[in-house]
């Protein structure tokens, strides 16, 4: 265990969730923007009255997001919570967390800043209290924030962030996580300053597929595992290709089609949506496609005179990273 009050840095990767058709199974962590944590084990003693002179869980944002540090709902706070109910190993009647929340990752951005912060926190606890639970059992805690986020316990952005990679989720209940290799990529990202909430972006969904819809998807969801398994990059390109949940949330993302088209003639092997966006990301083989790809973007949103941030960076493979 960490000693008390001695604080920990944590540092806890964006992610692409969906990976196009992949929708709430797919996804991987990205390089740059992350955010940046700070966590401390804290002595929790009473007063004569018995009242706390410290929480359980301290939430502290050095940001100007304005997030709420009520544990229940902070998304973070929420993935500390699941924890410490599952934790025999301290008395959290005597010990709180302290935790420091610079967020560098937009919330309502589309590339997993909720999940950055419930999976920072929730790996930087298990560090402070000596490891006791797997990268598993972090996805669980940590999915608690997800549903304080979206109303949703999804996983396809906890799972890469705390794992690194690109990661498949075959199921939630109970949880199967299966790390998948991938050959280098590059990615772009633009993030088109508007904000899409998640649980909107899931409530104009529709709750029926169809069959043909559904054919389609499985065999791009299963083509694009066997490309990324197999480094086969024309693979990768043809499956990412989303049938069902693009054609109704790109409405919501100004210039979608128009950005598509640009990106995919300027060599990106494919790409769509980040989770549930408005951040839109491609795929290329070469960095030199990968910048060609950021100039269409910002071109195009210039164009239409939409305040935008880019990234251009690659695949994280190892996930939330503690620096002591
Ligand atoms: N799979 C989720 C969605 C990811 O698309 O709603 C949200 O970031």
């Amino acid at each position: 265990m960490v000693p008390i009050n001695q604080w920990i840095k944590i540092k806890a990767p964006a992610t692409v969730a969906n990976m196009v058709c992949g929708f709430d199974i797919l996804g991987f962590a990205v390089n740059n923007p992350y955010d940046e944590m700070e966590m401390r084990l804290v002595s929790r003693t009473t007063d004569a009255a018995g009242n706390f002179n410290q929480a359980s869980i301290t939430i502290i944002n050095i940001d100007n997001y304005n997030l709420p540090t009520d544990p229940e709902k902070n998304v973070a706070g929420a993935a500390l919570l699941a924890m410490i109910e599952e934790c025999t190993l301290v008395d959290f009647s005597k010990i709180g967390f302290e935790v420091k929340i610079n967020k560098l990752i937009k919330p309502g951005s589309g590339v997993g800043s909720s999940a950055a912060s419930s999976a920072g926190a929730v790996v930087g606890a298990n560090y402070l209290l000596g490891n006791p639970f797997t990268k598993d059992d972090l996805v669980r805690f940590a999915m608690n924030g997800e549903k304080v986020a979206s109303g949703v316990k999804h996983a396809d952005n906890i799972a890469p962030c705390i794992h690194g990679g690109v990661t498949l989720v075959r199921s939630i209940f109970p949880l199967e996580i299966i790390a998948l290799p991938s050959p280098t990529l590059f990615v772009t990202i633009v993030h088109p300053q508007i904000e899409v909430r998640t649980a909107d972006a899931r409530s104009i969904l529709k709750q029926n597929v169809q069959l043909k819809d559904a054919i389609k998807q499985w065999g791009n969801i299963a083509g694009l595992v066997a490309g990324l398994m197999k480094g086969d990059y024309d693979l990768i390109g043809r499956s990412l290709e989303d049938v069902i949940i693009e054609p109704i949330r790109s409405i919501l993302i100004p210039g979608f089609d128009d950005l598509k088209k640009a990106c995919k003639a300027a060599g990106a092997l494919g790409g769509g949506i980040s989770g549930s966006g408005p951040s839109i990301f491609f795929l290329s083989k070469e960095k030199e496609t990968a910048l060609a790809v950021e100039q269409e973007m910002i071109k195009l949103y210039k164009g239409i005179g939409l305040a935008h941030h880019t990234y251009v960076t690659t695949i994280n493979q190892t996930g939330v990273e503690i620096e002591c």
